[in-house]
């Protein structure tokens, strides 16, 4: 008898090969079976494109596009090098690379939606946000210092637009400008979005100032203006190099907006159609404007934002995500062993290492946070994510087990930043999840 030789899929980012074991699984199943991390929003449900993979060698191996996978491809203009993970079968050997990683990553992937060598009008919410003394700490510090600095703020400050669907247009000098809605969405989400994420921006520089500056002698001060309106959005500039570019009145006043900060002595500035946008009770409006802005004939009414009226889960999860997942292997670590003290016999389910299972679940929380501002998709992924414990032998009594192990180990973790409002938040939406992925246990 001819030995019967499996396929093997390598995965060329980590240099990792795993046998094929499964004809019937897609590429994306056996990568989750073998816990090698890959992104799928949705669920494999051929929806979001973040398990797309780029094919290096072996394409002949592989199944042929869906119905769904050909109107993505076309939509998007992908070469046949292309292929969406959960909608791929190998029949020999193959090796791919993985293509999203990070939110930014995904982020970008709204940029495919727009034209190229064209612009069109889209109804956007733009925020710019000035930061003020950091050219004083670039000049008065040394380059290890100020280099260690500038990625710690462009991660502090970038987050909260990424986190909140939105896509960091450009860094220019000392202003950071975030887009939200390009590919689309209703108005109220895209300025909600815009706002939670200058609260993220705000409160993280004030703990960037207490925790990490105190040192340098320094304070950073920001000032945001967001606004919303039609905006020219497309992909412009040398064949060779095309932008997004994004141009017309609301940009403009956008900035003007933030620049009133200065004036007003305030932080977070929204104008009169971000305001009209949301729900009666929604923000905490400190003072309100009425202004000449530079180059307008007529008065713009500005509206002060000092937080949310209401409890806002999605801000609160932000805003203690970095700070709880600070050191990943720890908080597993924490968690596991909670999990095993309560259910003892839960042990016998893990079969893999755990510290890669840990790395997948922490991942996986962050992946949560995030895709709550695109929750179209996560309810997809909740169920697929059911669906896979199920086959690991995962009951429903094991949910609640799991909720309160990880509401300890959140709030050991929290520590001095504890408070009944930020467990109230971590509990709720935790809850949401383990009661969506109970739905679909055995
Ligand atoms: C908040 C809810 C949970 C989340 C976010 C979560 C997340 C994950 C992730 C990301 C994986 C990696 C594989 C995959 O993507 O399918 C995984 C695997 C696994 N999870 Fe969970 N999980 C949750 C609840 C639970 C519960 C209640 C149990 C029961 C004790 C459990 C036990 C397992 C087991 C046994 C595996 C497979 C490990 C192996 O094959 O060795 N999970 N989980
Ligand atoms: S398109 Fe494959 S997981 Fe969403």
């Amino acid at each position: 008898m001819p030995e019967i030789v499996k396929p093997t899929i390598t995965y060329t980012g980590i240099n990792q090969q795993i046998p094929y074991d499964d004809p019937d699984a897609t590429i994306l199943e056996t990568s989750i079976s073998n816990q090698i991390p890959h992104l799928h929003e949705c669920g494999g449900n051929g929806q979001c494109t973040t398990c797309r993979i780029r094919v290096i060698d072996g394409h002949s191996n592989l199944s042929q596009r869906t119905f769904k996978e050909i109107e993505t491809a076309r939509a998007r203009k992908w070469d046949p090098s292309i292929r969406l993970a959960c909608q791929t079968y190998a029949k020999g050997d193959v090796s791919i690379e993985r293509l999203v990683w990070t939110s930014a990553e995904i982020n970008k992937l709204q940029l495919e939606t727009i034209p190229e060598g064209s612009a069109e009008e889209r109804r956007i919410a733009i925020l710019f946000c000035d930061i003020r003394n950091f050219t004083k700490m670039a000049l008065n510090n040394n380059t290890f210092d100020v280099a260690h600095i500038l990625n710690r703020f462009y991660t502090v400050i970038g987050d909260p637009i990424l986190y909140n669907n939105g896509i960091i247009y450009q860094y220019v000098g000392d202003e950071i400008v975030g887009l939200f809605g390009v590919s689309g969405g209703m108005r109220e989400k895209n300025c909600a979005d815009a706002i939670r994420a200058a609260l993220g921006m705000y409160y993280a520089i004030e703990r960037l100032n207490r925790m990490e500056l105190v040192d340098f002698d320094l304070t950073i001060r920001t000032g945001i203006g967001i606004n919303f309106g039609k905006a020219y959005i497309g992909k412009l500039g040398h064949p060779k190099h095309k932008q997004l570019a994004v141009v017309g009145d609301p940009v403009n006043t956008a900035s003007r907006i933030q620049d009133y900060n200065k004036t007003a002595g305030t932080n977070i500035l929204i104008s009169d159609s971000v305001y009209r946008a949301l729900p009666d009770g929604f923000l905490d409006i400190g003072k309100t404007f009425e202004v000449q802005l530079s180059g307008r004939d007529e008065n713009t009414k500005l509206f002060e934002v000092k937080g949310f009226l209401e409890q806002d889960i999605q801000f609160q999860l932000q805003s203690s995500l970095d700070y709880l997942l600070r050191n990943e292997e720890e908080f597993a670590a924490e968690f596991y062993d909670r999990v095993f003290e309560i259910s003892p016999e839960t042990r016998t389910l893990f079969k893999k290492n755990m510290k890669d299972q840990g790395r997948l679940l922490t991942h996986m929380l962050g992946a949560i946070v995030y895709s709550l501002s695109r929750p179209e998709n996560l309810k997809l992924g909740l169920r697929f994510l059911g669906e896979s414990h199920s086959r690991y032998g995962v009951t429903e009594a094991h949910y609640p087990v799991v909720l309160q192990a990880l509401m300890a180990t959140i709030e050991n973790k929290l520590g001095e930043f504890s408070s009944p409002e930020l467990l109230s938040a971590w509990r709720t939406a935790l809850s949401m999840i383990t009661d969506e992925m109970r739905q679909f246990s055995k």
